[in-house]
């Protein structure tokens, strides 16, 4: 008996205003052409319902650039399930969450990218900034439960103070600080992204000091730097154990980033169940559980804590995604992770933003010489 997922990750667009060069969209973005339409969501989150799914996130790319978005809201909240928009905020007008919120939008997720107008809009690619501060003036207004969410790197991470300070101006009931993950974009900018380990040990007396003098108002959520802690992240819950993410085309996978993960044959909701693709389906029960581990994985105890780590990590760093996760200090493949750590450690903060590989669609641009060109 395979229990129930809980969560549903409905990427209804790929489009989006921003260019984030950690984004965790696949290198390969689909067309709008090729989006589900409405009625498709709607009969996505019946099922979905029907299956045990109790929260969608509701993300993109920018969601909002779905002119039908309170459609598919309105069918998730039909469904019985709580529905979080996750976005830039670019497009968040007074008018637009009013009718969000009138079809049963549940709470909103908002990005920011650094404390500061220069740093947040760099990494963005674009100006955006602004749009944020007032899309936060907007959610608060409403009422709704507000969650900032600020990937952590090199080119942010000492301004973890003034961000905290930003989110609890303006009004965040919690905050995501999610270090940064390297697959897809993240991975192709792993040389400007990856932080010092001085970095991250000032980062978390940061959050220490904040928590002791602040307590829950508003609540930090940290998310481990894995290519530092030696053990990896129990990612996703387990393959297949808690959540499902459906892509803009109805591409169904245990993650958003295992995409990349090649011969998983991933099933699509046009052709299939959701209940079929949960239960059955080749690619959701490939790492599920534990009966697939080899190496390390297969004796340690650690192995119904952190389900061998991540399998899209193990994929794109080894070729091999049912290899034990690099970021294990027990992985025969950990000095992959070690030697990353160990250049920006020695090389310090010398790569320049104007390195970054920014997230656009047609796949990475790089010239000739192998330098990145900006949107
Ligand atoms: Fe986790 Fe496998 Fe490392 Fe053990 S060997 S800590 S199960 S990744
Ligand atoms: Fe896919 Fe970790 S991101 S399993």
């Amino acid at each position: 008996m395979i229990p129930a997922p809980w969560a549903l990750l409905a990427e209804v667009t790929h489009a989006c205003p921003l260019h984030c060069p950690y984004c965790s969209n696949p290198l390969e973005l689909v067309r709008k052409s090729a989006e589900l339409t409405a009625a498709d969501w709607a009969r996505v989150l019946a099922e979905a319902a029907e299956l045990g799914v109790v929260q969608a996130h509701v993300s993109g790319g920018e969601p909002l650039l779905r002119p039908d978005l309170a459609d598919i809201v309105r069918s998730a909240h039909r469904a019985g399930i709580y529905t979080q928009l996750v976005t830039s905020g670019v497009g968040l007008t007074p008018d637009r969450l009013g009718e969000l919120l009138d079809v049963g939008l549940n709470s909103v997720q908002l990005s920011l990218q650094d404390a500061r107008r220069p740093g947040s809009n760099l990494i963005a690619g674009r100006a955006s900034y602004g749009d944020k501060e007032r899309a936060a003036a907007v959610i608060r207004d409403a009422g709704l439960p507000f969650g900032l969410n600020v990937v952590l790197h090199r080119h942010n991470l000492d301004n973890l103070p003034d961000i905290i300070e930003v989110g609890a101006r303006w009004g965040a009931d919690r905050i995501e600080l999610a270090n940064t993950q390297f697959y897809g974009w993240a991975l192709l900018n792993r040389a400007a992204l990856l932080p010092t380990r001085d970095q991250l040990d000032r980062a978390k007396a940061t959050v220490a000091e904040w928590r002791a003098a602040h307590g829950t108002k508003p609540e930090l959520v940290w998310v481990m730097p894995d290519y530092y802690e030696g053990v990896p992240k129990p990612c996703m819950g387990g393959w297949g154990a808690r959540s499902i993410t459906v892509g803009p085309d109805g591409t169904a996978l245990p993650c958003p980033a295992a995409y990349a993960v090649p011969d998983l044959a991933a099933p699509n909701v046009r052709d299939r169940s959701l209940a079929w693709i949960w239960e059955e389906s080749p690619a959701f029960n490939a790492y599920r559980g534990t009966d697939w581990m080899t190496g390390p994985c297969r004796e340690c105890p650690r192995r119904e804590i952190d389900f061998g780590g991540c399998r899209c990590q193990a994929h794109a760093l080894t070729g091999d995604a049912a290899r034990t996760d690099p970021a294990c200090a027990l992985s025969p493949d950990h000095d992959l992770v070690r030697a990353a750590t160990t250049a920006v450690d020695e090389d310090g903060r010398t790569a320049g933003a104007d390195s970054f590989v920014y997230r656009r669609p047609g796949g990475p641009r790089i010239s000739s010489n192998g330098s990145s060109r900006t949107p």
